[in-house]
């Protein structure tokens, strides 16, 4: 029986929201400690635990069928893969940023600067762009203190929460790409069995993505407001509607984007609804 081997990220920033996609899909790993191949237990798929910049090559080369990456080491990379989902977690941006004390007005602050970097690929291109001349240093880690010791001007980086910067009083002046994590594949077609499993494992994924966001609410409505507060529910094709054991009064079932219920809560309470249950809901099937 073939295995579906899917290259994920051993730590960091991908890590844990990784496994909790892949938990949700209900993808149980046989192992509780980490080593390097882990078989899931329950469906047949074994994940494959590697820094995340070696993920893109893991995936071009076949040694993994799949991966979950930033796609910022896809596209920095260049590697022969395909990204075959965006999975909306782990958002990031890669960013240009100064000293807070360097009066920057535009890119052409970078002429002939340093900048240090672990993409640059990325910021080549970008600077391509922008007609700019500087000089890339190549560093792979902690590349926020670099300006801080002298040993760059400036930096172009992953920026998250802005956390980094702030705390190595630096400031960031050009977003150049958001990123968030991808599902990648390979360009070559997989064997029909991998395939299989990969469109079982989409579908999963499908699901989760779905339900995220979106509430289950039940409401109590008196029958003759009925017609009011299906008004105010505008959008759904059709909701449940469920007597009660008081004849007089019926049970509203739908399912709404969160945000969009707190638009509408008020409406729903002002058209006479009561009672209302807001549930979360783990998979949807579409
Ligand atoms: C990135 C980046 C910064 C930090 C930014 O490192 O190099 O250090 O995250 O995040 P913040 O804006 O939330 O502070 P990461 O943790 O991804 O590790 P890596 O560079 O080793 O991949
Ligand atoms: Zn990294």
């Amino acid at each position: 029986m073939a295995l579906l081997r899917i290259a994920v990220q051993s730590k960091g920033r991908l890590y844990e929201e990784t496994m909790e996609l892949l938990g949700e899909a209900g993808i149980k790993l046989s192992a509780v400690k980490r080593t390097l191949l882990v078989p899931a237990r329950n469906f047949p798929v074994e994940l494959l635990f590697l820094r995340d910049d070696d993920i893109p090559e893991s995936v071009a080369s076949g040694t993994a069928d799949i991966g979950i990456v930033g796609l910022n080491e896809m596209l920095e990379k260049k590697k022969d893969a395909k990204i075959i989902r965006n999975l909306g977690f782990s958002k990031c941006r890669l960013s240009i940023a100064v000293p807070k004390n360097a009066e920057y007005k535009d890119t052409s602050w970078l002429n002939n600067r340093k900048i240090a970097t672990s993409y640059p690929n990325i910021l080549n291109e970008f600077l391509a762009k922008n007609d700019i001349k500087a000089d890339i240093h190549i560093i792979t880690g902690s590349v926020e203190i670099a300006p801080g010791i002298g040993l760059a001007d400036a930096i172009f980086d992953i920026v998250s929460s802005g956390s980094t910067l702030i705390s190595n009083n630096l400031e960031e002046v050009e977003k150049v790409i958001d990123s968030e994590a991808v599902l990648i594949g390979r360009n070559s077609r997989l064997s029909e069995e991998k395939q299989e499993i990969l469109d079982e494992l989409l579908f999963r994924i499908e699901a989760v993505k779905a339900a995220e966001d979106k509430k289950y609410i039940l409401m109590n409505v008196p029958k003759d407001k009925l017609g009011d507060v299906l008004k105010v529910l505008p959008g759904i094709k059709s909701p449940t509607i469920l007597p009660l054991a008081d004849e007089q009064w019926c049970s509203v079932h739908t399912v709404l984007q969160e945000k969009y219920f707190w638009e509408i809560i008020n409406r729903l309470k002002g058209a006479g609804a009561e009672g209302i249950l807001v549930l979360d809901i783990e998979k949807m099937v579409l």
